[in-house]
């Protein structure tokens, strides 16, 4: 019971010392990044790429999402890998945005022209919850879309009607997976995601400005991500190079808790839909940007 009371304390104050600096660094009109992964979906009800539900079957053979999410695989198994996509991206129409991402747009609105959000999600709950689309940077794509598997074109299409529910052992039928097209050259589609063997870019993923966001902010908030992605390790260590402060909001552990520490910045271990939130009303209080 004393172990339980000591450790919501110590809790609690790297959670104000945090919000303190975040405070600091915004206070002559700084910029405010923010970097989000699968964990601040997980109150969504949206499994996280890691946790215990990333993992498919596909006959007799147990694949992780890491196995599964290779241009490599979508070229072996094209219809499986969308059975994949299609039941994650039922999974992500079914579940609403929770108060992590509210917070997020409301310190969008506190902050206007300093706030610039990184997602590693796809599962679009940012955008749904009121994020803008112009600060909000969908580096590893968005699961509502597909674009052409032979690349004829750039553009972006709308998924077509009827995937919008799509059960864990739903079959995928010649007459569904013939409509998974590119309308531009009717060749095969791929969903709009970046897989672990191909590259960030600008056009499609915004690395570039992913990149110049971590160069001109003056505070780093890292909430929810395990660190394995390319980018995202590039954007904090940027930001420490920078020598600017690193919040890590994590239920765990993770690489940016060790930026953090290097920059004098602090991880603060607990739920994203509570501490969000917390960070928020904390910059509010403390008349940091735009009350909203
Ligand atoms: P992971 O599933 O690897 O990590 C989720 C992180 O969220 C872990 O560090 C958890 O500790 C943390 N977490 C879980 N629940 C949380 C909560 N309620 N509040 C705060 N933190 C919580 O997901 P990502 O790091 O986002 O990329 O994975 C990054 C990328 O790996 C994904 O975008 C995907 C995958 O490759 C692509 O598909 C290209």
């Amino acid at each position: 019971m004393l172990g339980g009371r000591q450790h919501v304390a110590v809790e609690s104050t790297a959670a104000s010392e945090a919000w303190a600096i975040v405070a600091g660094a915004l206070a002559d009109g700084g910029d405010l990044l923010v970097l989000t992964g699968a964990g601040i979906s997980a109150e969504s009800g949206v499994p996280t790429f890691r946790g215990p539900e990333g993992y498919w079957t596909i006959g007799s053979r147990n694949y992780h999402a890491q196995d599964l999410a290779t241009a490599a695989a979508f070229r072996r198994m094209p219809r499986d890998i969308w059975r994949w996509y299609l039941f994650r991206r039922g999974v992500c129409r079914a579940a609403q945005p929770n108060a992590g991402h509210y917070a997020l747009v409301a310190l969008e609105r506190a902050l206007p022209g300093r706030f610039t959000l990184v997602t590693q999600n796809v599962d679009g709950l940012h955008l749904r919850a009121g994020s803008s689309r112009d600060t909000t940077l969908q580096i590893h794509g968005n699961i509502d879309f597909l674009r052409c598997a032979r690349e004829c074109t750039a553009e972006l299409f709308e998924m077509p009607e009827g995937f919008d529910t799509f059960g864990r052992d739903d079959p995928l039928d010649d007459a569904a997976f013939a409509r998974l097209v590119c309308p531009h050259c009717d060749g095969p589609a791929r969903p709009h995601v970046l897989w672990f063997d191909e590259y960030y870019d600008e056009p499609r993923f915004r690395a570039d400005s992913a990149m110049a966001a971590a160069r001109d902010a003056a505070v780093l908030v890292v909430v929810g991500t395990a660190g394995a992605t390319n980018l995202p390790t590039q954007i904090g260590l940027a930001v420490a190079r920078a020598g600017r402060p690193i919040i890590d909001i994590n239920t765990d552990d993770n690489p940016f808790a060790e930026l953090a520490a290097r920059t004098d910045g602090r991880a603060v271990r607990g739920n994203a839909a509570t501490l969000l939130p917390a960070l928020h009303t904390a910059l509010v209080q403390l008349h940091i940007g735009r009350s909203c």
